[in-house]
């Protein structure tokens, strides 16, 4: 018995170590929390309320109302958690954009079912759902979508349903993924084709109606019209993509490759104005995409947020030392370390100005805050004490938040790896790398700058060993290859 409760103790264990969700879920109001709430209840009315308007209406219509109400809410809910679960920071926008657009289906089904085909009604949906917030809430919000219907008498052909469920499953699932807008194109000619041929092939041949209700007869032709509606519809809402992006804060795969462009205005003038910042930034973005393809994060993420993470030191770019470039040393000038830790921090609080001006998305925001996290300014603690000054260490950390997501704590590491690794001689050896990177790793470590990154101890080799290769590499490129008198090709 003992043994069976300590195995059971131990499952439960594991389970809820399963459980951690990789970034910390944002607090959602409580107006908002009502406001979703009651976009539910209309979108449970709307979908139910036709089966109130039998008469005489007896008992058994009423409680088979409220039953078929209470299945719509608790969907709805479902919905919201299987979004919060894939989304941990999923913001109160965001879910409202996802009930909203469940809403605007049922009403689009109340009064243009005769009209449009359910095809052109869930796809386009889905896709906004699956570029913006992920596959699996995209399935769960077609599932619902499809299975919630306003009117009872409406019966959807059988062979056009299951069309319907793999069109809007395959969307969501590559729309979840797809990296470009030329794909998106590509996704929104190929699924019209595919449910052109699809129904032509189960429905076409049959001639079975498509909707029971209608005097609407399913002809080739009608095929055609659905399948170039449904093309259009898609091509509209790639159109109106960028829009929801920045009225609920959405950030797509595409749009961060967007960013990622470095071409950009804010890149290009930290190519011209900080040349040392953006040599450091580009390292940086190796070593954070390899340790973070090693742990199965957002390469994506973290390749766009490290090129922001040190945008603010467009402010003052001589007062680090990366673009001094030989020349004097304000901080020198300055001899003032309290001043100088201001400097510092002002870094972290310009460059949360310029991603405000630049309407850069909140994720990548939080990379510039959170590299720095409360680390100690040790170089300039260690002269105010040298100075015998009375000063609280406080004054000497950066203001934090500390790491919040995996992705933002691989990219305070890299930062902290960046400059040992660039300074180390070429002739160290692999083992030498790997101890200053654990070094430094730990110091974070120990200083309780990784505890809300929820990062594992076996991740945490993983990125050491990242770092590592990503080291060999650059000691590959420093070699010189050497050359000969007779070496002719080139
Ligand atoms: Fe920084
Ligand atoms: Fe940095």
């Amino acid at each position: 018995m003992q043994n069976i409760i300590t195995t059971l103790k131990k499952l439960f264990y594991l389970w809820r170590r399963s459980q951690v969700p990789l970034k910390q879920p944002i607090k959602i109001s409580r107006i908002d929390n009502l406001i979703i709430f009651l976009v539910c209840i209309v979108i449970s009315i709307i979908s139910s309320y036709k089966l109130l308007l039998i008469s005489p209406l007896n008992i058994s219509d009423i409680f088979s109302w409220f039953l078929t109400f209470t299945e719509i809410l608790i969907s709805s809910g479902v919905l919201i958690l299987v979004s919060k679960k894939e989304n941990p920071t999923i913001s109160s926008r965001q879910i409202f954009l996802i009930i909203t657009l469940l809403l605007a289906v049922q009403i689009t089904k109340l009064t243009l079912a005769s009209t449009i085909s359910t095809l052109s009604m869930i796809i386009p949906p889905a896709l906004i759902i699956s570029q913006g917030m992920g596959s699996i809430t995209a399935l769960a919000w077609v599932s619902i979508a499809s299975l919630i219907w306003p009117d009872p008498e409406i019966v959807i052909n059988n062979n056009l349903f299951f069309i319907l469920l793999v069109c809007a499953s395959i969307v969501s699932l590559l729309g979840g993924r797809i990296r470009s807008r030329a794909q998106l194109l590509q996704l929104s000619i190929f699924v019209p084709i595919g449910s052109f041929l699809s129904q032509w092939i189960l429905i076409g041949k049959d001639k079975i109606s498509l909707i029971s209700k209608q005097d609407f007869v399913l002809a080739n032709g009608d095929i055609f019209s659905d399948s170039l509606l449904l093309a259009i519809a898609m091509l509209f809402t790639i159109l109106f993509i960028p829009i929801f992006e920045s009225i609920f804060g959405l950030l797509t795969k595409a749009r961060l490759l967007e960013l990622a462009d470095k071409e950009k205005p804010l890149i290009r003038r930290l190519s011209l104005e900080a040349p040392g910042t953006f040599e450091h930034t580009l390292l940086i973005c190796g070593l954070a995409e390899e340790a973070t393809r090693m742990i199965g994060g957002d390469i994506d993420l973290i390749k766009t947020g490290a090129l922001y993470h040190d945008i603010g030191k467009l402010h003052a770019p001589n007062w680090f030392i990366e673009n001094q470039d030989g020349s004097k040393n304000p901080h020198d000038e300055l001899d003032d370390p309290i001043k100088s830790a201001e400097v510092l921090q002002a870094h972290v609080d310009e460059g949360l100005k310029f991603a405000r001006k630049n309407r850069l998305p909140k994720l990548i925001a939080n990379f510039i805050p959170e590299h720095q996290g409360t680390l100690k300014m040790g170089y300039f603690f260690q002269k105010a004490k040298e100075k015998k000054l009375d000063i609280n260490e406080y004054y000497f950390r950066y203001k934090g938040p500390i790491p919040q997501s995996k992705e933002t704590a691989i990219l305070m590491l890299a930062d902290g790896c960046e400059a040992a690794l660039r300074a180390m001689n070429i002739n160290a050896s692999d083992k030498e790398a790997l101890k200053t990177i654990s070094n430094i790793i730990y110091a974070r470590e120990k200083d309780g700058q990784l505890d809300n990154s929820n990062l594992s101890k076996g991740e945490i080799f993983l990125i050491k060993r990242a770092f590592l290769n990503v080291w060999k590499r650059i000691r590959h490129r420093r070699i010189q290859y050497p050359t000969s008198k007779n070496n002719t090709f080139s």
